[in-house]
């Protein structure tokens, strides 16, 4: 069974539209928890445009499942990190200009760097992710670096508009997926999933916990966030 992490990403993107002090994203990672979320996921980007640095902070008091902080590979990042040490860390490619996570990293480019930060995050207790494309050859540098685990970017697959594309992407996961879990992996999952389309990703035993945001807040706002929660964790169990 699938654990869930919920992205509570919006909850401060919300706030953060009238810069004032709600909706409390705090609030929203107790009752994601109490409406049986695995983990809360939150991404400190570099320019602060919906998670704050407080937030981290009390997150790391309050919540009690596991703690996931999305990050770019940056020196700024890993000090906030190590003074913080969230349970996982998840490495992103980050860009400032982008509406969200775009794509996966591309570790050759920048091999020396994450494979530093690894071992710093290591030596600090934090076990790291590295978020990547269904890409065999991003899999094997993710191991070679000594990464726990990946997280493969569902964003292709979830946008697929024809059933071709979908079954493409699928397979892509299928396969990623079970090449990571046999170097020894964990395998995460996650960009672009909702109520329709987790389902079928459900069928890839390999994949260990699906971390989404966007659905879940988007449905919240019309059913409540305990249920929100509660309908996905049902979905991926
Ligand atoms: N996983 C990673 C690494 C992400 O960067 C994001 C977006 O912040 C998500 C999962 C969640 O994506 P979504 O909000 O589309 O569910």
């Amino acid at each position: 069974m699938a654990r869930l992490g919920v992205n509570i990403d919006h909850v401060a993107t919300l706030r953060q539209s009238r810069g004032g002090i709600e909706p409390e994203p705090i609030a929203a990672a107790i009752i994601a928890e109490m409406a049986g979320a695995d983990g809360i996921v939150v991404h400190l980007r570099e320019d602060r445009r919906h998670i704050q640095d407080r937030d981290l902070r009390i997150l790391r008091e309050v919540v009690q499942t596991k703690l996931d902080l999305e990050m770019a590979a940056t020196d700024e990042m890993v000090k906030i990190a190590l003074e913080v040490k969230p349970d996982m860390v998840t490495i992103v490619p980050e860009r400032r200009e982008e509406l969200t996570t775009e794509g996966g990293l591309d570790i050759s480019s920048i091999r020396g760097k994450l494979k530093d930060i690894i071992e710093l995050l290591h030596e600090g207790g934090i076990i790291v992710s590295l978020f990547v494309d269904p890409d065999i050859d991003q899999i094997k540098a993710s191991h070679k670096i000594n990464a726990d685990y990946i997280e493969i970017h569902t964003g292709k697959y979830a946008n697929a508009k024809r059933i071709k594309d979908e079954d493409r992407e699928m397979d892509a996961i299928t396969q990623a997926a079970k090449f990571a879990y046999k170097l020894g992996l964990g395998v995460n999952a996650g960009h672009g999933l909702n109520y329709r389309n987790v389902k079928r990703l459900t069928q890839i035993n390999e994949i260990v916990e699906f971390n989404i945001g966007h659905s879940i807040i988007s449905r919240s706002v019309l059913v409540g966030l305990d249920r929100a929660v509660r309908e996905m964790k049902e979905l991926i169990s």
